[in-house]
Parts: C-alpha cells; structure tokens; sequence
C-alpha cells in the first residue's frame, strides 16, 4: 500500500500552515438592527392603496431556503443560465474584469456565487454584502478556511437603500459583483441610480453583473409560478415573516400567490390576492381587503440587451463587454469607466 506524504505545496493550499493559519472573517453591521425602522415600513405599505409588502422581506430563514429551492426548479431559468455564462466564459470575464481588485458582493446570501469567481478574479479581500451581517457568518467562515490567503469581510447594509461601504472594504479599484438579476427589482429609473452608486463603489475598476432578458410570456410565467407551488410557498412566506415582524394575524390560507407578466412595463409582477373578504388586524392598526385585493410584494424586469446596455451608459459606465448564451435568455456585463 502506498502512503501518500502531503507535499508542501498540497498543504499550502490548506492552509493550516502557510501563515494565514489564523486569519478570521471581520463582520460590521452598518444599518442599526432598528427594530421600529421595518415596523414603520411595513405599516405605510399594509395601509397604501393598493398595498404592498418590500421584497427584502421575502428573505426570512426559511424565505432563504425556499428562494435556494426555487434556484433548482426546471422552471427558473435564471440562476442556471448566469452559472453556465459564467462557466463557459470565465476566462474572458476575468480578463474584462482585472483580476487582482476586492471583491464587492452585493446580497451576497450563501456566497456560492462569488467563491467560483475566486479562482480566475484571485481577489485578495472579499467583501460580502447582505442584509444582516449574521446572515454570513456560516458562509463566510467555511470560505476563509478554505482560502486563507482572502482578507473576508461581511458586511451588514441594506443596500437597497444606499449603497455606501466602509474603509474596512479596502481602497482601491473594486470588483463590484451583482448577480441573479437582482437589478431587475429596481424600476428603471431606480436602477440607473443604484448603477450610478455601483459605479462609485467600484472606485475605477469595474460591474459584474448578471440581468435577465425579455423573453415570451410562456416562458417567463412559469419561472415565477412553478407547477410543484415552491415560488407560491416562497410569497406566501411573506406574510408569515410580516406577522412575526409586527404581530399580524395574516392567515396564509386566505391568499394566493399571482405572478403575471406585464408587457407593457416589460417586468412580472408578483402580488399575493385575497381568496376571499380578509381583515387583519395588527398592535396598533387593522385593514380590510376585498375578496380578490392585492398586495404587491415584487417586480421583476426584464431587458433586451441592448437597453441595458444603455442604461450603464445613463448611469455613466463608458466599457461594456457582455457575454449571453445560447437562447439569448440572459445577459452578463462588464462594465467600466
Ligand atoms: N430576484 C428574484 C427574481 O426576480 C426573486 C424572485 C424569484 C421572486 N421568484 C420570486 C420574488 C417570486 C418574489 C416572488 O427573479
């Protein structure tokens, strides 16, 4: 029997003994975990007409691991499609992107994304980005164990908001990563100011992002309505989260998830309606919806590359380079200056 004998390079890679041994994840939250702000939010979006419900409230633990589950369904084209642009064209990417720059990663999550970029960006400090630093601890940690030689910070900011980031996210060109298609949440309007914010946040280096593309309705409503009813449990879990935020008696059972594609505005948009006559009540404050009223809880655009090609420009980016595959369902970006 051969026994192998670990070389030094093998161990190096390790990492226990190459001098970064311990080296551990800095985590910040930037944003007051305020308990009144999301109460305050909540409430104004129960009592406007028609209602609505911020997506970022979709992300609960269990919205996280619905959303994960979503990702694998036949129906949801998008996380697979980003993966496999990446994959195919990773090396040029790398290229469009100078490698050797921070690492920015905007609703980071997991942070699965990001790690398979590590070995062609090689980014010497990662920055997670999500909405409550606590939410990256676990991810964060296995991922510093097995880069040592990466600075990891995690960072918590609701970025939706404003995206600023501290003097511990490094100086420098950064490599701002957006993917998912996330940038489809932001009307328009509201993207070409978040691209402006990423474009200074990237600090002369560069956006890599990931945008889905317009495409025919039979193909885009399923994504969001799946036949085993995932995408349905993932809204539904909303009101879930909102009566635990705020003591509400939503009753799930009343409301059915609508996800439905609007041609004219170019996005899906996804409500929970009322099955029948609902009244809720909340410490402080109740509501009635008719039978068929809805809550909007999120959109979700969809371009055609060449617009969001220019709304890089509007939002100041002078290179583009982007990648697509082979239906032409979504797009990767490059872009700077
Ligand atoms: N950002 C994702 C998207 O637009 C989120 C998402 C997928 C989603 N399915 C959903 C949000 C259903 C609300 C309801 O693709």
């Amino acid at each position: 029997m051969e026994i192998r004998v670990p070389t030094t390079a093998a161990r190096a890679k390790v990492g226990p003994m190459d001098g970064f041994a311990d080296r551990s994840p800095t985590f910040i939250q930037l944003d007051k975990p305020d308990a009144q702000a999301p109460r305050d939010e909540l409430l104004a979006g129960l009592q406007s007409r028609p209602a609505s419900i911020a997506p970022k409230f979709l992300y609960d633990a269990l919205g996280s691991r619905l959303f994960d589950a979503i990702t694998a369904l036949e129906e949801y084209y998008p996380t697979r499609t980003e993966a496999a642009i990446v994959e195919r064209h990773g090396a040029e990417i790398a290229a469009a992107c100078a490698p050797g720059q921070t690492l920015v990663d905007l609703g980071a999550g997991n942070c699965a994304k990001a790690a398979k970029l590590f070995a062609t960006l090689k980014p010497p400090r990662y920055v997670a980005v999500d909405i409550a630093a606590a939410y990256l601890r676990d991810a964060l940690e296995r991922l510093q164990r097995a880069h040592p030689q990466i600075e990891m910070l995690g960072l918590g900011v609701d970025w939706s908001r404003s995206l600023r980031l501290p003097a511990e996210a490094g100086d420098g060109p950064r490599t701002v990563f957006f993917p998912g298609s996330s940038i489809g949440n932001f009307s328009p309007a509201a993207a070409c100011e978040f691209l402006r914010s990423c474009r200074a946040a990237a600090r002369g280096g560069c956006l890599l992002i990931g945008v889905d593309l317009l495409k025919p309705r039979h193909i885009l409503e399923p994504a969001y309505d799946d036949a085993l009813g995932v995408t349905a449990a993932f809204n539904l879990n909303l009101l879930r989260h909102v009566n635990a935020l705020i003591g509400a008696d939503f009753d799930v059972r009343q409301w059915r998830h609508v996800a439905r594609f609007d041609a004219t505005r170019g996005c899906i948009e996804m409500r929970l309606a009322a099955r029948e006559d609902v009244r809720v009540h909340w410490a402080g404050g109740e509501r009635q919806f008719l039978a068929g009223e809805h809550i909007h809880t999120e959109d979700s655009f969809k371009y055609r590359r060449d617009d969001f090609a220019a709304l890089l420009r509007d939002a100041g980016f002078r290179q583009l380079h982007w990648w697509t595959d082979d239906r032409e369902w979504f797009a990767v970006f490059v872009a700077r200056g």
